[in-house]
């Protein structure tokens, strides 16, 4: 088969390992840069460039898009989704799973357990809110933050309240999320590759911090998931609409909590972990 990477960087880890990955396979496999496209769209012809030339057949696409060109990049899968062209993720999918209150808001009507979320503009909706998800020490976090940077623990509904009308006044939408404490510290990382768990790892937080993001310092043991965790995972995938995912899940009380789901997960932790 002739595989085509959406890949920005070439060199990075993830990138050369599913190249290596296809190319021991037997597979021919080009990473082509998502920036380097144009869309053309003509009557009864959906049609793709590279780099200025019309792009060559390919039977199967493994989409990574970042973060900072979601719109773009997914425009590019959609496009070869047009012209029926196999997408391993689908820019749905991607769309999906990259914009955190549309992840919970799609999987809240399914049975996966996700953290008490809720999501306000008003200002007098927000000391309410706050108490509805349980009320203070309580997770804030932007809708679109990654590595741990957009997500922080307010200690008091009065602190909490001032940090969500800071960032609501600099025009960052904010969820308000329940603290799950007895996770404080941790979080799994399952590693779903169409109807299976592939690997899975939990993630340790440094010291004091409560987020478990290796980009903060967590660092990360192999763990073989129970079914509920695994079906949990698995299920959460699917109703994405995504086909390889890592997904994020604290270790509640009440079982596995999702708490984001990323299409392009990265894989040299959970190599190197598994
Ligand atoms: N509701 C929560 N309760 C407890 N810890 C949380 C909660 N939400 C996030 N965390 C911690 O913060 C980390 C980062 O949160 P996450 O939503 O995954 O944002 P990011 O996209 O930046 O990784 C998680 O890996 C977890 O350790
Ligand atoms: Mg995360």
């Amino acid at each position: 088969m002739k595989f085509a990477i959406l890949s920005r960087n070439l060199r990075c880890y993830s990138t050369r390992r599913l190249r290596e990955a296809a190319q021991q396979r037997g597979h021919r496999v080009k990473v082509l840069d998502t920036l380097k496209f144009a869309i053309d769209l003509q009557k009864g012809e959906p049609d793709l460039y590279f780099r200025g030339k019309l792009l060559s057949d390919y039977d199967a696409v493994l989409p990574r898009i970042g973060a900072s060109v979601t719109n773009f990049g997914t425009a590019v899968v959609r496009q070869f989704e047009q012209m029926d062209v196999f997408c391993a993720n689908s820019s749905s999918g991607i769309s999906n799973s990259r914009d955190k209150l549309r992840s919970l808001q799609i999987l809240s009507r399914h049975h996966v357990g996700i953290p008490r979320t809720t999501f306000v503009t008003d200002k007098k909706d927000v000391l309410p809110a706050i108490k509805r998800v349980g009320g203070a020490p309580v997770i804030i976090k932007l809708l679109e933050g990654t590595q741990g940077i957009g997500v922080l623990l307010a200690e008091s509904a009065k602190s909490a309240e001032a940090i969500v009308e800071l960032l609501q006044s600099q025009k960052q939408n904010v969820l308000i999320q329940k603290f799950i404490a007895e996770s404080k510290g941790k979080d799994i990382r399952a590693f779903v590759v169409g109807d299976q768990v592939v690997g899975a790892m939990r993630r340790i937080a440094k010291g004091q911090e409560f987020r478990s993001n290796v980009h903060r310092g967590g660092v990360t043991e192999a763990v073989v998931l129970d079914e509920t965790y695994c079906e949990t995972a698995i299920r959460t995938t699917q109703i994405m609409g995504l086909r390889v995912a890592g997904v994020d899940m604290l270790e509640g009380k009440d079982g596995p909590q999702v708490m984001e789901v990323n299409s392009s997960p990265g894989l040299e932790g959970i190599e190197r972990c598994t």
